[in-house]
């Protein structure tokens, strides 16, 4: 029995090594073309877009995970109607944007 729990434990470990390393490949492939690896938003793509700091925390507070999650999954268009953050919902799960949330928040100094 103890086995099993070892076991258990093991494999509960894992697989939330797996889902935290798709979290980051998501977000190397689809996020930090203009938020950056690290968040900042410095890269070429994320100054044409006018990306904010993900490091600031006045910025991190300005946001709810609901929100964040919603321009995730809807995009964001500025008043003009021009495009400054793709839609993912036809790319990322429901499952997935909430992890690139947290992700998100864990830029945050
Ligand atoms: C085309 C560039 C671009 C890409 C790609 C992009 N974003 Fe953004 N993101 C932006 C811009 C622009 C903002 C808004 C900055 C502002 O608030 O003025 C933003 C804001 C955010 C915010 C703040 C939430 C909010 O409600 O303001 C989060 C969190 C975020 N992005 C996460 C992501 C994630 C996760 C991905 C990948 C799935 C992603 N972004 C991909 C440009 C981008």
């Amino acid at each position: 029995m103890r086995k099993l729990t070892a076991l258990l434990s093991v494999l509960t470990f894992s697989t939330a090594f797996v889902v935290a390393a798709d979290v980051k490949e998501n977000w190397s492939k689809h996020c930090a073309s203009c938020h950056g690896k690290d968040g900042k938003g410095q890269t070429k793509a994320g100054k044409m877009a006018d990306t904010r700091d993900l490091t600031d925390a006045a910025y991190q507070a300005s946001f709810t995970d609901d929100e964040a999650f919603k321009q995730i999954k809807e995009g964001l268009k500025d008043k003009a109607g021009k495009e400054r953050m793709k839609p993912f919902a036809d790319k990322l799960s429901d499952d997935e944007i909430k992890a690139l949330v947290a992700l998100a928040r864990t830029f945050k100094k």
